[in-house]
């Protein structure tokens, strides 16, 4: 029986996952998101064209690819529906090839005024949340509370939503808000709920699936199955910088419980890595900068959100992190992103090890948010070259070449791909799977 590959972020999000997953596709049958939401921002660029996709997968623009969104997603409809109609401009019709799992949770309108009035209650203490409302829709799920995918169909509906929002305004009232005290996406509660309820129906009329099944039996027919993940495993609301984090597993124990497979049939998993480090929202970054190369880095790699357009903060390569993910998530391939950002720089910085209050460790500390940590950074010299054009491993300048090798040695993960550009074409690909 097939197994099923895995592709996920390994920092804080913002990888390149969304480029790779639709340079992959082609080898696979279905592609499958696992956690998440519309917090999720995934970039594809080819024939000079850019797309953002939040909860579609990654998958989506290859008419022959099934795309299934699994019961561990969260699902806004008004966004989802936004997504549906921008793809049918560009040519796509997600009718025949997007399959939606009925146990995935409903964001209410509600959740999103609760996350915006939890953030503006935690004033400067806040997480920076995308305010897509995903906290407060995982909060429900967990607490037996949430709304499904499936419950749309259901006689009680209106009863259950009800009742789900009144308890929501309840609470806003506690914490000294109003319905009103939010604009969503630009609109009042009483228009943005009106186009939420109107969204419904697109999301009715799409393919609702036991996802659980129709992925297992999807295995057992030989197909192949690759996972996308969302975030980043440095977000993850286990090991991530609690509590600046996401409020799923981005880690690959999550495509276990987000699309119900078990453990044994995980197969390869690829670990998507920024050749630096970026970070969006609050919480710690050990290798941040807050100099010329950090803005340099964030110019040439137009590191600013997908989902938010939130400027995103930029250090240099963090290897404690790096090797933390490729522990929780049991990487077997890498795949290295955004390599050309740092063409212009003469000299390139990896971080090797934290040092805090003198003493050098590799290792994540529990306190990540409280101690100071001084990043130890290891000088690499530059090559200071274009990479455009390079399509083999071999034409690479030896200076990229040992920067890979480094990584390679001290993760003891091989690299599978490196990325030069936002654009598909431009993936070189080092060993063969
Ligand atoms: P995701 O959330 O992991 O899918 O990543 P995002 O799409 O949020 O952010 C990655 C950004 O980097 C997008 O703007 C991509 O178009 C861009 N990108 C991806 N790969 C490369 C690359 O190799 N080089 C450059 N310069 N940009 C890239
Ligand atoms: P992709 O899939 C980068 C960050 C937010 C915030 C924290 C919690 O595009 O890599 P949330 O809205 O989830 O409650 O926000 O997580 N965050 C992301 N950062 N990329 C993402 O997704 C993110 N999704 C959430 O900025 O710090
Ligand atoms: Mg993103």
């Amino acid at each position: 029986m097939n197994k099923i590959d895995v592709l996920l972020g390994l920092q804080w999000g913002d990888e390149g996952k969304g480029k790779i997953v639709d340079v992959l596709t082609p080898r696979y049958d279905i592609i499958a998101r696992f956690q998440g939401g519309p917090n999720a921002g995934h970039t594809l660029e080819f024939n000079g064209i850019k797309h953002v996709l939040h909860i579609i997968p990654s998958g989506i623009f290859h008419k022959e690819k099934q795309n299934v969104i699994g019961n561990g997603v969260l699902i806004e409809p008004y966004i989802f529906e936004k997504e549906i109609l921008a793809l049918r401009e560009k040519g796509v019709d997600v009718k025949e090839n997007l399959f939606v799992s009925k146990k995935a949770h409903l964001i209410l309108p509600s959740h999103r005024m609760l996350d915006a009035a939890n953030e503006t209650y935690k004033g400067v203490s806040k997480i920076g949340s995308t305010l897509k409302g995903i906290g407060p829709t995982y909060t429900d799920k967990i607490a037996r509370l949430g709304l499904r995918v499936g419950d749309v169909n259901s006689k009680d509906w209106s009863k259950k939503y009800i009742a789900l929002k009144d308890s929501h305004l309840r609470l806003l009232n506690s914490l000294g808000f109003t319905y009103n005290s939010f604009q969503i996406d630009g609109l009042n509660f009483d228009d943005y709920e009106r186009k939420w309820l109107r969204a419904l129906d697109t999301l009715a009329k799409i393919n609702l699936i036991d996802s659980e099944y129709f992925l297992n039996e999807a295995l057992k027919d030989g197909k192949k199955i690759l996972a996308e993940g969302a975030q980043g495993s440095m977000l993850d609301i286990d090991f991530g910088s609690y509590p600046f984090v996401t409020s799923s597993n981005t880690i690959t124990a999550g495509v276990c419980s987000g699309l119900g497979v078990s453990p044994s049939k995980i197969g390869n998993v690829f670990g998507v890595c920024k050749a630096y480090c970026t970070r969006v929202g609050s919480g710690p970054f050990p290798t941040e900068l807050f100099d010329k190369d950090g803005d340099k880095m964030r110019d040439v790699g137009r590191e600013f959100g997908s989902t938010t357009g939130r400027p995103r903060r930029c250090g240099w390569m963090d290897i404690p992190a790096l090797n933390y993910a490729c522990m929780l998530n049991g990487v077997t391939h890498l795949i290295l992103m955004k390599i050309d950002v740092l063409n212009a720089f003469k000299e390139i910085k990896m971080c090797l090890n934290y040092s805090i209050d003198g003493v050098e460790t590799n290792k994540i500390p529990y306190d990540l948010n409280s101690v100071e940590i001084s990043p130890v950074l290891k000088n690499y010299e530059g090559w200071k070259k274009n990479l455009e054009g390079i399509d083999t491993y071999d034409k690479l300048p030896s200076q990229v070449k040992l920067y890979i090798d480094t990584i390679e040695e001290i993760t003891g993960v091989p690299v599978a791909f490196i990325s030069t550009s936002p654009d598909r074409k431009d993936t070189i690909c080092k060993i063969q799977i």
